[in-house]
């Protein structure tokens, strides 16, 4: 089985690539029909939410994340 990976495009989505399974908020799947990339909005102005439309083109979005190592997790209490 590959790996799943997300690479954070500049000024763009969210490329999803592997094997993974996306759901709605009550966990109902989404059918993706065989695709092993999607590109999930992060932009907020897709009409097709969560997949991206290219409408980050026309939005003037821009957002250029580079790769950074996270602080640990806060402790569960
Ligand atoms: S990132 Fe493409 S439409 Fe939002």
């Amino acid at each position: 089985m590959s790996e799943t990976t997300i690479k954070v495009r500049n000024a763009g989505p969210l490329l999803v690539t592997g094997s993974f399974t996306i759901t709605d908020a009550d966990g109902n799947v989404f059918g993706l029909a065989g695709r092993t990339q999607v590109a999930l909005c992060r932009c907020g102005q897709s009409e097709q939410k969560p997949f991206c439309d290219g409408s980050h083109r026309g939005a003037g979005f821009d957002s250029v994340c580079p790769a950074r190592d996270l602080p640990p997790p806060a402790p569960k209490g």
